[in-house]
């Protein structure tokens, strides 16, 4: 059998060696906004997995869109200057291809890391570091959450900016790919659902109004990224919730960003009420991107609750998406990608460094990565 999971595919003049994709994972672990030594180790070890990208978790394209204080940002030379120090390394001895998740976390910004709340992450108070949130309208998250400030005009316009700037320096670090965050309830989401967008301008009201604000700005930055490099958006699909986001809803907003040049969708789902009631089984948001896929013709990523090669082949042969995502099955197993390809006889991506790992477990591995090159 010649699986469909492992071989290989273009995002515009980006080709990765399969369609596994290491899912974007917060870490909790820069410090000031700037990626540390846990980097290094987290990042370097995944590049190293087999799946032929690696998506680098939610950075902030101001301090202020930071989920936590613990979270990177992408706003300063400081930022890039640790960025880059990772990413060369990653790009350097690692096999996978590197993509970051640029986006913002609006009214669900400032929160704790999720092992220093009760049971997940929590607003920060006072004196532990909270900073003012903003959204598209000034209702919480949930009722002991920050109050945001609703963007003013102006605010919006800065914020262009800000995706616009963050672009280049991922860009100048060595990005091949970029995936705007517009999911889980982080504030691009919020401007498109109208469970957290009232507003009565151009940016609030209609479908299309509401997803105004991303598509202008995945236009402000498909502006500045190389033409070569593809450009793509994490949506959640539906909110879980009564009167929050359909599935019609996104595949309308997939038929615009598609118009507008976006390379890929990752659909994963809800994040925007802690009243969502969401049918969590294997592969759950897999019919999402089916749906997305089926209606528009945009390449979709697939990622929730898929953990088995079996699984991830038939998701890619079968024609529900055209990538897998994994985030927890990576941290579980960080070579999930060489054993989903020894079970599926295909052949996979593996360092020189490490090519004996694969006499001793399977047969060699005809795709070896070339040889270190002195860094970019
Ligand atoms: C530790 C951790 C951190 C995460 N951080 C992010 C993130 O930065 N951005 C994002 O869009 N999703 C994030 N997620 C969600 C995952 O990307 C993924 O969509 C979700 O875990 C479902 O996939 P899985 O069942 O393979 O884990 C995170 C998940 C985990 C487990």
């Amino acid at each position: 059998m010649s699986s469909k999971l492992f071989a290989p595919i273009k995002l515009r003049e980006l080709e990765l060696a399969n369609r596994v994709v290491v899912a974007p994972m917060c870490q909790y672990s820069a410090e000031n906004g700037n990626m540390t030594d846990w980097h290094m180790l987290h990042l370097g070890s995944l590049s190293n997995s087999g799946a032929g990208l690696l998506i680098v978790e939610a950075t902030g394209v101001e301090p202020e869109g930071r989920i936590s204080l613990g979270c990177p940002s992408l706003a300063n030379d400081e930022n890039e200057a640790a960025m880059k120090r990772v990413v060369t390394a990653c790009k350097r001895y690692g096999t996978a291809k590197i993509g970051i998740q640029l986006g913002h976390a609006g009214r669900k910004a400032s929160c704790t890391r999720p092992w220093e709340g009760k049971s997940a992450s929590e607003p920060l108070k006072s004196d532990t570091g909270a900073w003012p949130t903003k959204g598209p309208s000034a209702i919480p998250f949930a009722a002991d959450w920050h109050v945001p400030s609703a963007y003013t005009i102006p605010e919006i316009e800065t914020l262009k900016a800000k995706f616009v700037d963050a672009t280049k320096r991922a860009d100048r670090i060595g990005y091949d790919l970029i995936e705007i965050h517009g999911a889980h309830g982080y504030l691009l989401h919020e401007f498109v659902s109208p469970l957290s967008n009232k507003r009565t301008d151009q940016y609030g009201g209609s479908l299309e109004n509401r997803i105004r604000l991303p598509l202008e700005i995945f236009a402000a930055m498909r502006a500045v990224w190389p033409k070569h490099k593809p450009l793509g958006i994490r949506i959640s699909a539906v909110d879980w919730v009564e009167g929050g986001l359909t599935i019609e809803d996104s595949v309308f907003f997939a038929q615009k960003l598609k118009d507008a040049g976006c390379d890929f969708i990752d659909v994963s789902s809800g994040g925007n009420d802690p009243h969502q009631k969401i049918a969590l089984r294997p592969g759950y948001q897999v019919p999402f991107a089916e749906a997305i896929k089926k209606a528009t013709g945009m390449t979709t990523m697939a990622v929730g609750l898929i953990t088995e090669a079996e699984q991830a082949e038939a998701i890619v042969a079968d024609g529900h998406a055209d990538m897998v995502a994994l985030a927890r099955g990576f941290l579980d197993d960080p070579h999930w990608a060489w054993h989903a390809a020894w079970k599926l006889g295909a052949d996979v991506p593996v360092s020189v460094q490490y090519a004996r790992a694969t006499l001793k477990t399977w047969p060699p591995a005809k795709r070896y990565t070339e040889m270190p090159k002195a860094a970019e």
